[in-house]
């Protein structure tokens, strides 16, 4: 089995999606191994986005990481990273395919709904960024 990190960005918890991006994982035949929420700190939110530190959006992704509860899941399913990737759709919610979440509870391309980890070997660090081993099932 694989496991992919999700995190129910704060746009999406803020509007109360949270128990229906849920369910939606759960239609999918995504198991949840664990979840937590939480509120990113600044240096948190800037150690997970690290690979975009250059970028001209670091500084509005920080700032909106940073401005509520997240909830972060481990989901468990075959090819859990891509078989993920597939129903989150793209990352501007504009853009994203219909049905999928980012379409359904996303906005744009900051305020997209949610975070799918993008390779197994990130979805292990992102995995351990979030949880210990106690928190999983
Ligand atoms: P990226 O890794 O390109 O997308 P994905 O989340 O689909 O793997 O970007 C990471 C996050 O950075 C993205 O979810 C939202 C934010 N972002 C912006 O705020 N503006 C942008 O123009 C892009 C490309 C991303």
């Amino acid at each position: 089995m694989g496991y992919t990190l999700c995190i129910i960005k704060p746009d999406a918890v803020s509007k109360g999606y949270t128990g229906k991006i849920m369910d939606d994982c759960i239609q999918a035949g995504f198991v949840i191994h664990g979840i937590r929420k939480v509120q990113l700190t600044e240096d948190q939110a800037k150690s997970f986005y690290k690979v975009h530190e250059h970028k001209p959006f670091f500084r509005p992704l920080i700032e909106f990481m940073t401005s509520g509860p997240s909830v972060a899941l481990v989901l468990e399913k075959e090819d859990a990273v891509d078989a993920f990737r597939d129903i989150i759709g793209k990352t501007d919610a504009r853009e994203a395919e219909e049905g999928s979440i980012r379409h359904k509870y996303g906005e744009d391309n900051r305020r997209n709904a949610v975070h799918g980890s993008d390779s197994p070997e990130n979805a292990k660090k992102e995995i351990a960024f979030f949880f210990a081993n106690i928190d999983l099932i």
